[in-house]
């Protein structure tokens, strides 16, 4: 296995640059058609076939389950006898468009709503109330450009539309039966060789179908929108604000939350709980919830259970719309409603917009995947089945409920049985799978290649092979918009594009309040009144939950916000009384679009309350408000020249930075250097880098140049055994000056996979001060003396009372560190009944009641408050 483990890491990875749309790039691994055999003394059951590919053994190797290799084994041993996919289907469109070479598309749904989408091959027009619209299309003897054949079918009524005529001897409006007349449309078919040609052609049937612009169309009862959200993470205010814009009491809203996000649920649950419609429903129980990890097959299951789950829950709605948490409507609801009244039983994806063998190769559809384990494992080269044309691009979509209900259905044809085969086993699922199926299936000729939403890509900044650790592929994913996006938004909405995504207000909140003032004006006009209402432009975000059980909680993070928890009750009273605090809750606190600091819930344990009288007079329940340190400092000289300076974990490539907002590095954590530069700095910059730590050891030095497009970077520190615990210093050294200093904390666990830490644990993780740093030699040399005017004296730390300190008081040793880095600012009383109280201690006099501050988690959110959030917006 080492051996194959090796040979794999080595393999040379050649990456491709990422699609136009589409979530992910492809890895290509050389040689990836290698034979290997599969080391079986592993595994615990007898494989079904001799495994051989390398990437299936690969997978096998690195899964840690036996139920998780039997799953890959198997699905291996199905392909490789070509019993896993299907090897034709039958397309059952009606229409056969014919399209050569890739098809764009054009669609006029309305007479007075012309759209234009992408330059296209084929064009459906549609009509619902103007057979005169048609007839004037149907009727136009041809288009005349060179290079284009074309033809033009028109057809009547509407769940089954009836073909009836064939141009150029005859119109819609001539042969539609009197009860049809009213849903007239209409195919056009264009074969264009000629690709200059695309757009004089697009324009000519804009200028036809915009004659009959006049046409007044009969007023048809709006349609009901089903919102379907698939939501992760802990961003529960922004997931309630995003029901709250779109909330119609005529919609249906079925939230799927990640099956391992407890926090999420619990939130969500509660707005199930307080909307009277009844229209806001969060899915239940296994069957129901998945863990939908990112790209998974999982997600396509979820779709597909939520979507039957809405079928059976209403049979009012008429589109499925899926968003995520980080989307936001960049229309009001009057105007997506009007839009898809307009457009009732088409079907909105996007597609690709490439080449279709290049699409499937970069999207991976032609690979197997298997999910288990909670991540999607690449087991090999597959063939797609012949007969049919596979599509695909976004997995956003708005979907009708007819279609809703053929792809949902408990007995499927053979065209969606299949599809389901091969798409149980697809990288990112649903960016494919509609696609395809409408293409496909008699609901060819309501594909609407839009997808409705704009998307925020930055492949640069997005395509960091960032989901390395749930994907055996390097996927991709858009940047959240900023504030400075807004005319950007503003300009796509003028398209038919009615949502955007991402966004996220731990990273930009004013762009969320920019985008609904522009939509609701008179909100926006209220909401200025209320801007100096406490919460409004504050934003909340939860940390850590002591009713979680799932995510497992990162040991360093609960060890800090554990020890803060009982700083905070040590302002009241002695040390005991803070050995008795427990830790409830831990939120990142925004404000003004800022990270401000971290906020801590704590409570007295229930028995300390009962047994001692000196606790009367202390809150059952306390939240304070914690800032960091100011940590780094810049020689006189290189003030203002340095931007920024930082040692944190969780870095984000995409959006630039920490998600880690306590700060937290734990003796496992791998810390990572982020820097920012003024660019009036004399470029290129060559710097070294000094980590040394707590024992006054160089642990690593390394080399940074600074050009001008690494103004702004990051770089790790590269050590492999546990950081000893303690605090560390990072030095940053010009021309053998030092131009910055940075201190930066580990702390030792109190906390092991989310339990108490034993001693032994303790000892191993905590007490690692014998380590051995492999720096050169001649590097060491070089920094040692110019270290020694900064560092203390070598080793300072009497390790015998270190290891004393891990074993006897652990806790008052972090205290101590952890004040050394966080400064404790205000706490309020978070009891329920919060009392005014009568006491003699001058901190207890001077408590506010968390509701009345204006930074507590309990004090008022108006952009997330249940009472608000289930109303009807008002538009002007
Ligand atoms: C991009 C594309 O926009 C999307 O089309 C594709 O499916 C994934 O890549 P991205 O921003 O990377 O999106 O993904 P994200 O929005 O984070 O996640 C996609 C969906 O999966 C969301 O609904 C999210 O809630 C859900 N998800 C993600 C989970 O349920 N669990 C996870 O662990 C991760």
């Amino acid at each position: 296995n080492e051996e194959i483990g090796r040979r794999i890491k080595n393999t040379h990875q050649l990456k491709l640059p990422p699609d136009k749309v589409g979530s992910s790039h492809r890895t290509l691994n050389r040689n990836r058609t290698t034979r290997i055999k599969l080391d079986r003394s592993s595994l615990d059951f007898v494989p079904m076939c001799e495994v051989t590919g390398r990437e299936a053994v690969s997978a096998i190797t690195r899964a840690q389950s036996q139920k998780c290799k039997e799953r890959i084994v198997n699905v291996t041993c199905l392909n490789q006898q070509n019993l896993l996919y299907p090897t034709k289907l039958q397309s059952s469109c009606p229409h056969s468009l014919g399209f050569v070479g890739t098809p764009t598309s054009l669609g006029c749904y309305k007479d007075d709503k012309i759209s234009r989408l992408l330059p296209s091959y084929y064009a459906i027009f549609k009509s619902n109330n103007s057979p005169e619209l048609c007839a004037s299309v149907c009727l136009q003897s041809g288009f005349p450009f060179a290079g284009v054949e074309y033809s033009v079918e028109c057809f009547c009524g509407k769940a089954e539309p009836q073909k009836i005529s064939q141009l150029p001897d005859s119109s819609c409006d001539m042969k539609c039966p009197g009860n049809l007349k009213q849903s007239c449309g209409g195919y056009l078919t264009m074969n264009v060789f000629s690709t200059g040609i695309k757009s004089t052609v697009i324009d000519h049937i804009i200028t036809l179908l915009s004659r009959n612009s006049s046409v007044k169309s009969v007023e048809e009862p709006p349609v009901r929108v089903a919102y379907l959200l698939t939501v992760n993470g802990r961003a529960s205010r922004q997931v309630k604000r995003l029901i709250s814009i779109l909330y119609d009491p005529s919609h249906l809203f079925y939230i799927h939350v990640d099956a391992r996000q407890d926090y999420m649920y619990r939130e969500l649950l509660e707005v199930e709980k307080k909307c009277e419609n009844k229209n806001v429903i969060v899915a239940k129980g296994t069957s129901l919830r998945h863990a939908s990890i990112w790209g998974g097959a999982s997600l396509l299951t979820t779709f597909l259970t939520s979507a039957r789950q809405m079928l059976l829950h209403s049979s009012h709605w008429d589109f499925l719309v899926n968003l995520s948490e980080s989307d936001y409507p960049i229309k009001t609801n009057v105007q997506l409603v009007e839009f898809l009244t307009a457009n009732r039983g088409m079907n909105f994806v996007k597609s690709h917009g490439r080449e279709v063998q290049r699409f499937l190769t970069k999207q991976g559809l032609d690979k197997t995947f298997v999910e288990c384990e909670a991540r999607m494992w690449r087991v090999g080269d597959r063939k797609l089945p012949r007969g049919i044309q596979i599509d695909g691009g976004s997995d956003w979509v708005a979907l009708s409920r007819d279609f809703i209900e053929y792809v949902t259905d408990p007995h499927p044809d053979e065209l969606v049985d299949g599809l389901l085969r091969i798409f149980r086993y697809t990288l990112l699922p649903a960016e494919s799978f509609f696609h395809t199926v409408l293409r496909n299936s008699r609901f060819c000729d309501t594909y609407i290649d839009n997808n409705l939403h704009v998307t925020n890509w930055k492949r640069k900044l997005g395509c960091k092979c960032q989901y390395k650790a749930v994907v055996d592929w390097c996927g991709c994913s858009p940047n959240d918009f900023k504030v400075e996006d807004l005319s950007r938004i503003k300009n796509a909405a003028e398209k038919n594009l009615f949502f955007a995504r991402k966004f996220e207000p731990i990273i930009d909140q004013r762009i969320i309040d920019a985008v609904e003032n522009w939509l609701y004006p008179e909100m926006a006009n209220s909401s200025n009144a209320l801007m100096n209402i406490r919460g409004q432009d504050s934003y909340w975000q939860s940390l850590y939950h002591h009713k979680d059980s799932s995510p497992s909680v990162d040991d360093a993070l609960l060890t800090v916000s554990d020890s803060l928890a009982r700083l905070a009750y040590r302002r009241f009273g002695e040390l005991d009384i803070s050995k008795k605090a427990q830790l409830l809750e831990a939120t990142s606190y925004f404000r003004e679009n800022r990270f401000t600091g971290i906020l801590v819930r704590a409570a007295l344990h229930r028995f300390s309350m009962e047994s001692s009288t000196l606790m009367a007079d202390v809150p059952e329940h306390l939240e304070i408000f914690i800032q960091m340190r100011r940590n780094f400092s810049t020689s006189k000289s290189w003030l203002g020249k340095i931007l920024s300076l930082s040692v944190n974990t969780d870095y984000d490539q995409k959006e630039q930075t920490f998600r880690n907002f306590l700060g937290s590095i734990g003796p496992l954590s791998n810390p990572v250097l982020t820097y920012e530069f003024d660019a009036a700095i004399v470029l290129p910059l060559n710097l070294s880098i000094l980590w040394v730590d707590p024992l006054n050891r160089l642990a690593d030095a390394s080399f940074l140049q600074v050009d001008e497009s690494t103004l702004m970077g990051y770089m790790k520190l590269e050590l492999n055994e546990p950081l000893v615990a303690g605090v560390w210093h990072l030095y940053v050294v010009f021309e053998e000056k030092l131009i910055a200093k940075l201190n930066f904390l580990v702390v030792p666990l109190t906390y092991w996979q989310n339990r108490r830490i034993s001693e032994e644990k303790s000892r191993e993780i905590n007490h690692n001060t014998q380590r051995i740093y492999h720096v050169n030699s001649d590097v060491a040399r070089r920094w040692h003396n110019f270290l020694k005017p900064y560092a203390l004296p070598e080793h300072p730390v009497n390790l015998e009372s270190m290891q004393s300190k891990l074993v006897q008081d652990l806790e008052y040793w972090i205290d101590n560190l952890v004040t050394s880095r966080y400064n404790i600012g205000e706490v309020c009383d978070a009891s329920s009944m919060g009392r005014r109280r009568k006491t003699s201690n001058a901190n207890l006099k001077l408590l506010q009641r968390c509701v009345d501050t204006d930074w507590s988690s309990l004090s008022p959110d108006p952009k997330s408050d249940f009472r608000t959030l289930c109303h009807n917006r008002k538009e002007s």
